[in-house]
């Protein structure tokens, strides 16, 4: 996208699907997707497991484009966390270079959809040539306003607040922070991205039940959904459920109030 030029609309979904119509309160700012299920759903059809993460980048662009129809104004997407080097080095190697692909080949349809993109992750091990990757998708789209597409790679959450520790505890050493003035505020500003909203809505596939270090600190009262659906199976009409699921939540963020109406008052 140009400078002046309006974003285009992400094309529609084959089947004509369209997004749910939502009150705008009810649509997750901020949607986490754990991209599960990918290995499982290769080796289920007898290829290895790499064919999996192959379809999975159809999966995130239809995901990302149902996102930017329905209003979402934040993606973040777990495509490799700091534990992922434990993998085969064969598996490892295939991940790296396919995300740098995936960022070259994509980035232009995103620029155009007026999706930011932005890198979340630390530095040591990842590949120099992916790093340069995210680097330029950043600088293409710095401008974009439609939605942040946050590309979490070699991101982990524990990693991540360690990392933000050890910043301010250097600063503090430093002179340039008070060590009793450090508050939750504080520490947020020292995370990979600080601009990043807290995770309203934390969405995995691939049938398993937990979070895996993913974005921890900003996902602290998110809500959480769960799909059976392996990510390559998975498309925006499962991620429009998912909203509907989280529009119908009760958010209490630790409140409450009590269903019997108190005659005292
Ligand atoms: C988890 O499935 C998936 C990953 C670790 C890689 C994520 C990559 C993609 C979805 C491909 C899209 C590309 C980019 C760059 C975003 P898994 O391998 O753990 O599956 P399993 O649980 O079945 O073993």
């Amino acid at each position: 996208m140009s400078e002046n030029s309006r974003p285009l609309p992400p094309p529609p979904h084959p089947s004509g699907a369209q997004p749910p119509a939502l009150p705008a309160e009810l649509v997750p700012q901020h949607v986490a997707v754990v991209m599960d299920g990918n290995g499982r759903w290769a080796n289920a059809q007898g290829l290895p497991r790499t064919e999996g993460h192959r379809v999975g980048e159809a999966t995130l662009m239809d995901v990302v484009a149902g996102a930017v129809e329905l209003g979402v104004k934040e993606l973040s997407a777990y495509a490799f966390s700091t534990e992922n080097w434990k993998r085969s080095p064969s598996e490892v190697r295939f991940i790296m270079g396919f995300t740098r692909t995936v960022l070259r080949q994509q980035r232009d349809d995103l620029n155009d959809w007026g999706v930011q993109v932005r890198w979340v992750g630390r530095t040591p091990r990842l590949w120099k040539s992916v790093l340069r990757e995210l680097h330029t998708a950043e600088e293409l789209t710095k401008n974009n306003t439609t939605m942040t597409l946050n590309m979490c790679i070699n991101y982990g959450g524990r990693a991540e607040i360690a990392d933000a520790a050890r910043a301010m505890a250097m600063d503090v050493r430093e002179g340039r922070l008070k060590a009793e003035s450090i508050t939750e505020k504080t520490l947020a500003k020292y995370l990979y991205s600080p601009t990043m909203r807290d995770v309203d809505l934390l969405i995995r596939t691939g049938g398993e039940q937990r979070t895996s270090n993913f974005l921890m600190w900003e996902s602290a009262y998110a809500e959480l959904y769960f799909s059976d659906i392996a990510w390559p199976d998975f498309d925006r009409r499962h991620l429009w459920k998912a909203c509907q699921a989280y529009a119908r939540r009760d958010r209490r963020f630790g409140g409450a109030k009590d269903a019997v109406i108190d005659q005292s008052e």
